[in-house]
């Protein structure tokens, strides 16, 4: 994680919140928040939650996530959340799901990308000019 640019959480939703799992690990990191002993490697990291559940209500798992990210001094943070609603096994979804799955979760990936690069850049390269254009990354 020290190393790592860019931090990808991943995580099922279970009762509404993230995996007990995930919590660990974020209990684990609690020691790194800003009121005990943070960390300024993680001050320039970027952040991507990604969270999938049968229903739609994926906000409380992504925050349990999100408000560890913002105490251990991650600011930039995009959240996205698949709601599988056909079936929870990758094999029983149809094609559509699935490639829209895969579509919305590189695009989420390339937008922290363009975004963190963009602002570093003057002038901006034609790529992250159209990025800006289309509204999907700010300066
Ligand atoms: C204990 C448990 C609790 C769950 N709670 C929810 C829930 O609150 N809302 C929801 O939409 N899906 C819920 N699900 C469904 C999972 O989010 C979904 O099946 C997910 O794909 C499981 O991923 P996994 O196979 O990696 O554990 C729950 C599943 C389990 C096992």
């Amino acid at each position: 994680m020290l190393e790592a640019d860019l931090l990808v959480f991943a995580s099922p939703v279970y009762t509404l919140r993230t995996t007990a799992a995930m919590k660990a690990l974020l209990d684990h990191l609690c020691v790194h928040w800003m009121v005990h002993r943070p960390d300024d490697r993680m001050f320039q990291k970027k952040a991507v939650i990604l969270t999938n559940a049968i229903g739609w209500i994926q906000g409380g798992a992504q925050k349990d996530i999100a408000t560890s990210l913002k105490w251990l001094g991650v600011s930039q943070v995009k959240k996205l959340g698949i709601p599988l609603m056909e079936d929870a096994f990758w094999t029983k979804l149809s094609a559509g799901k699935r490639q829209s799955i895969g579509g919305k979760t590189l695009f989420a990936i390339t937008k922290m990308m363009h975004q963190g690069r963009a602002r570093k850049e003057s002038p901006l390269s034609a790529d992250n000019q159209y990025w800006l254009d289309k509204g999907w990354i700010k300066l």
